[in-house]
C-alpha cells in the first residue's frame, strides 16, 4: 500500500495528465484534490486524445476508482458534459465518485469571475479561465457556499443560494434564481448515485491496502499561498493541498512527485522572469503546441527556471521528478537554464515573495549545448543524446531530487522510466 501525490512544479500544464495516466496503471484509486474545470489535463493513448477538466486522469482504466475530492470546486453542468463525452467515446464513468463536501460553482460565480476580471486595470488583470473558480472558493471560505450534497435537497439548496443576495450583487431576478435552483436540482438528480462521503470511502480503501494516487491541478507558482500572488488561482495545488483536499494526513503520504516541464510556460498574466518574447519563445510555442487545453489561449514560453524549481522542491517536499517535453528541445543550438536572479545588482537564489522585487529579477543563465536528434522514440536514458543527458542531470543535481521519469512525447508509451 502506498499513497502518492503528483503536483505541478511550475505554472501549470507541465504534463500532469500524461504522468497521472501513466502511473495510474499501478494504482487502485486516483483522486483529484483541488481546482476545478480551470484545469485541462491531456491524455494520449493509442493516438486518441482525451482532455479532462474535472474527472481524474485514471478514468481510462476500467478497474480504477476515480474520486473527485472535497477540495475540488465542481461546475455540475460541465461535469455532466465531461461524463457524457467520455461515455460517448466508450469510456465508462461507473467508477467515478464525487465528494458530497466538494463545493459547487454556480452560474453566478461564472458571472462574477467575468465581471471582476473586466473591472481590473490592465496592470492587475489576472487572466483567469473565467470558469468561476475564484468566486466559488471565496464563498467556500466565507461559509456561504453550496456543496454537492446540497443539490439533493430542494429546500436546503434554495436556502443556501438565497443566503447570498445575488439579485443585488449581479442584478439577477427572482425568476432567474429560481431557474438556477431548478437546473441544479436536475443536475443533482443525475449525479446522485455518484455522490459519496469521500473521507470514509478513502480511509476504507486505504485500510484495504489500496494504492492511492492524488492528482494535483494547476502548479506551485499558481498556489494561492506560494505562487506569484495575486496572479494565482484560488486553491492550494501544492502537496499540502492534497491532504486538505482529500482528508489524508501528511504522515500517510509516501511520495510527492513533481512534474517539471523541460522549459517554462505560463498562461494568463503575472510575473515570469525567464519569459522569451521573441523567436525562441515562438519556436517553443509552435513545437510544444503550447496552447491552453481549457481556453485555447497561447501559452507564454521561456527557459527553465531553477530558482522556481528549487523553491517548488522545497514547498512540496518533492521525493521524485517526472521531466516532460524534453523532446520539444531537439533542434535547438543551445539551451539556457536560469540558476539565479540578479536583483538591484545582487545575485539572489531564493524565490522572492515580494511581487515588486520579483518584477525586477533579471535571470542569470548557464548555457548548455543542444542536440539535433529526434528523441521521441528513445526508451532508455542511455539512448538519449549525450547533451540531453547533461541537461537532465544538471536539473537533477541542482534540484537534489531524482528524475525517475523522462517523458519524450505526449503518448503514454513515449516515456523513459529510469
Ligand atoms: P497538464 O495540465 O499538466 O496535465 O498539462 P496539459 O495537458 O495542459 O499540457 C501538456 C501538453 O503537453 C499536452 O498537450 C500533452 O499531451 C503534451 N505532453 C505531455 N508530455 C509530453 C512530452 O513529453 N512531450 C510532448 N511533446 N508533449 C507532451
Ligand atoms: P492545469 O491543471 C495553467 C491560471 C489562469 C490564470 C490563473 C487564475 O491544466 O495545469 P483561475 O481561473 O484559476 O482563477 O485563473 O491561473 N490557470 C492555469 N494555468 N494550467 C492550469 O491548469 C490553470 N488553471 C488556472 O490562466 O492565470
Ligand atoms: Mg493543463
Amino acid at each position: 500500500m502506498s499513497i502518492k501525490v503528483l503536483i505541478g512544479t511550475q505554472w501549470g500544464d507541465e504534463g500532469k495528465g500524461k504522468i497521472t495516466d501513466l502511473l495510474a496503471e499501478k494504482s487502485d484509486v486516483v483522486i483529484r484534490y483541488q481546482g476545478g474545470n480551470n484545469a485541462g489535463h491531456t491524455l494520449v493513448v493509442n493516438g486518441e486524445v482525451f482532455k479532462l477538466h474535472l474527472i481524474p486522469s485514471g478514468v481510462l482504466y476500467k478497474n480504477i476508482l476515480c474520486i473527485i475530492g472535497n477540495g475540488v470546486v465542481i461546475d455540475p453542468e460541465i461535469l455532466l458534459k465531461e461524463m457524457d463525452g467520455l461515455v460517448a467515446r466508450g469510456v465508462s464513468v461507473d467508477n467515478l465518485r464525487i465528494s458530497g463536501n466538494a463545493h459547487v460553482i454556480l452560474p453566478f460565480h461564472r458571472m462574477l469571475d467575468h465581471l471582476q476580471e473586466e473591472g481590473r486595470t490592465q496592470d492587475n488583470k489576472i487572466g483567469t479561465t473565467s470558469r468561476g473558480i475564484g468566486p466559488a472558493y471565496t464563498d467556500k471560505i466565507s461559509r456561504t457556499g453550496v456543496r454537492m450534497i446540497d443539490l439533493l435537497d430542494e429546500s436546503k439548496l434554495s436556502d443556501r443560494i438565497k443566503e447570498k443576495n445575488w439579485g443585488e450583487l449581479l442584478g439577477v431576478t427572482e425568476q432567474q434564481i429560481y431557474s438556477v435552483v431548478q437546473d441544479l436540482l436536475k443536475f443533482g438528480e443525475r449525479l446522485k448515485s455518484y455522490i459519496v462521503d469521500s473521507v470514509s470511502l478513502i480511509h476504507k480503501l486505504r485500510k484495504e491496502g489500496k494504492e492511492i494516487f492524488l492528482e494535483g491541478a494547476q502548479g506551485t507558482m499558481l498556489d494561492v499561498d506560494f505562487g506569484t500572488y495575486p496572479f494565482v488561482t484560488s486553491s492550494n495545488p501544492t502537496a499540502g493541498g492534497a491532504c486538505t483536499g482529500s482528508g489524508i494526513g501528511p504522515t500517510m503520504i509516501d511520495d510527492v512527485i513533481g512534474v517539471v516541464k523541460a522549459y517554462t510556460t505560463r498562461v494568463g498574466e503575472g510575473p515570469f522572469p525567464t519569459e522569451l518574447k521573441e523567436e525562441i519563445g515562438a519556436f517553443l510555442r509552435e513545437k510544444g503546441l503550447e496552447f491552453g487545453t481549457t481556453t485555447g489561449r497561447a501559452r507564454r514560453c521561456g527557459w527553465l527556471d531553477l530558482v522556481v524549481l528549487k523553491y517548488s522542491a522545497n514547498v512540496n517536499s518533492l521525493t521524485k521528478i517526472a521531466l516532460t517535453k524534453i523532446d520539444v528541445l531537439s533542434g535547438m543550438k543551445e539551451l539556457k537554464i536560469c540558476k539565479a536572479y540578479k536583483i538591484n545588482g545582487k545575485i539572489v537564489s531564493d524565490f522572492p515573495s515580494d511581487r515588486e522585487i520579483l518584477e525586477k529579477a533579471i535571470p542569470v543563465y548557464e548555457t548548455f549545448k543542444g542536440w539535433d536528434e529526434d528523441i521521441s522514440n528513445c526508451k532508455t536514458f542511455k539512448e538519449l543524446p549525450k547533451n540531453a543527458q547533461i541537461y537532465i542531470e544538471a536539473i537533477e543535481k541542482e534540484m537534489e531530487v531524482p528524475i525517475d521519469i523522462v517523458s519524450v512525447g505526449s503518448g503514454r508509451e513515449r516515456t523513459i522510466i529510469r
